[in-house]
């Protein structure tokens, strides 16, 4: 059959290196894609929220299965369209209905899918412009340090943790009254500081049955020893090494099963990844958030173990036969590091020329922000490259990684040295 992925990073390469090793896959497009993606499928020039773009390349090439990388277009409703569309109606589109994305699409509604289910999170409440007194109230009654979450997407920087009580009240204004983070922040949720340590369970749901993949641990911060801004992610881990059996246990029982029957309970179409981001606090787990997508470079670890032909996989996920389906997961780890553009996540030039790519051994190179021109590959994002290696332990697979990124260099290349330097 004929394929086509939506999105443009890593996370899209990643799956596009994953589908075109799959011999049901005929032709493959990504859309708009990358350097990466261009050697291995056909990319297509569009926005992935242009949803007539979108129905006119599906169309035009005969896709039966469209792949959604990035939150947008399922927060504004793609799922949605394809089921409206008569043309569209038959093509297995793999991501949630606009019912199922608000969860990640409001953190609100995501607390309440919480509550309603019974699923451990952080206790919170929400306040809009309306309501500000009450929240800077609110926020004299809790512990420090505060966590204030714009409601709705706001390119994951939505989220401020702020040790002083004066300084959470300006931002909560700052959010509600001054529109900090733009609609997003015209609602905002307070809640408890949860102090323990993050992981990432990731779960695909044909919105009856699930499969648990393979757990990651990203690295969000700029800088080494996880300190400076927040990134998209400089790197990330598979399996993550805490995560043993009795952890993964209460995790299946406390969170993920109820998770799905909410969803089914809700009535909510839902074909797609769940991302659930998690803190472990004394050995019990809690909910961060949900994703309603693959998470970008967590996917550069998770896919390349599994070894279960992933497009007979998601075909399982649109017929809803994942019950039946079995899953073969690769026992070795793999780590991926990132190489971002110097200047990264603030502002930072692109166009530099990549070399050293030829040079590459044992690795897989990802790319995430490039651009083929005049057969030379500049860069064309802050996040660049994503280096994933596969080895026994991750240790072993990270050095395989940082000795390939030696070889590789473009003007003001940066990465982090210290992946996994907590584990
Ligand atoms: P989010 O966008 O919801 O994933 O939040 C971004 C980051 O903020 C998370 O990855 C955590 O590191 C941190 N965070 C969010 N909520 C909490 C919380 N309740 N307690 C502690 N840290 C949090
Ligand atoms: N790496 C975090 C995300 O994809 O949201």
């Amino acid at each position: 059959m004929n394929i086509l992925i939506l999105g443009s990073g890593g996370r899209e390469h990643t799956f596009a290196y994953k589908i075109a090793q799959s011999n049901r896959c005929e032709k493959l497009f990504v859309a708009p894609g990358n350097a990466g993606t261009a050697s291995i499928a056909t990319n297509v020039d569009l926005k992935v929220t242009d949803f007539g773009a979108v129905k006119k390349c599906v169309v035009e090439n005969n896709i039966e299965m469209v792949i959604v990388g990035p939150e947008d277009p399922l927060v504004h409703g793609i799922a949605d369209y394809f089921a409206e569309t008569s043309e569209l109606q038959n093509v297995m589109l793999i991501g949630p209905s606009k019912r199922g994305a608000l969860l990640e699409g409001s953190k609100q509604r995501a607390k309440e899918f919480m509550m309603q289910h019974n699923i451990p999170t952080a206790a919170y409440e929400s306040f809009t412009v309306e309501s500000l007194e009450a929240g800077k109230a609110f926020l004299e009654n809790l512990n420090p340090p505060y966590v204030l979450k714009a409601d709705g997407l706001a390119a994951g920087k939505g989220v401020l943790i702020l040790k002083d009580l004066s300084e959470a009240k300006q931002e909560l204004e700052n959010m509600l009254t001054h529109s900090k983070f733009g609609e997003a922040s015209s609602k905002v949720v307070i809640e408890e500081f949860l102090d323990g340590i993050e992981l990432s369970v990731f779960v695909l749901t044909d919105g009856k049955n699930y499969k648990i993949l393979p757990t990651a641990k990203d690295y969000k911060r700029i800088g080494e020893g996880d300190t400076g801004l927040n990134t998209g992610g400089m790197g990330a881990i598979s399996p993550v090494p805490f995560a043993d059996g009795v952890l993964m246990k209460k995790i299946e029982d406390r969170i993920v099963k109820p998770t799905v029957r909410g969803l089914s309970e809700e009535k909510i179409d839902y074909k797609g990844f769940v991302f659930i981001g998690l803190i472990k606090v004394d050995n019990e787990p809690y909910v961060i958030e949900y994703n309603v997508r693959m998470g970008d470079p967590e996917t550069e670890v998770v896919l390349p173990r599994i070894k279960t032909d992933l497009v007979d996989l998601l075909e399982a996920t649109y017929r809803q036969n994942l019950g039946n389906f079995n899953i073969e997961i690769d026992g070795r780890a793999a780590t991926t590091v990132m190489l971002v553009s110097g200047g990264y996540p603030d502002a930072y030039e692109k166009g530099k020329e990549i070399s050293g790519l030829e040079n590459v051994e044992g690795s897989i190179v990802f790319h995430a922000g490039t651009k083929l021109e005049n057969d030379k590959i500049l860069t064309n994002g802050g996040r660049v490259l994503a280096i994933t290696s596969l080895d026994d332990d991750f240790r072993k697979a990270l050095k395989k990684s940082y000795q390939n990124i030696e070889k590789l260099s473009f003007d003001r290349m940066q990465y982090r040295r210290d992946i996994g330097f907590d584990l």
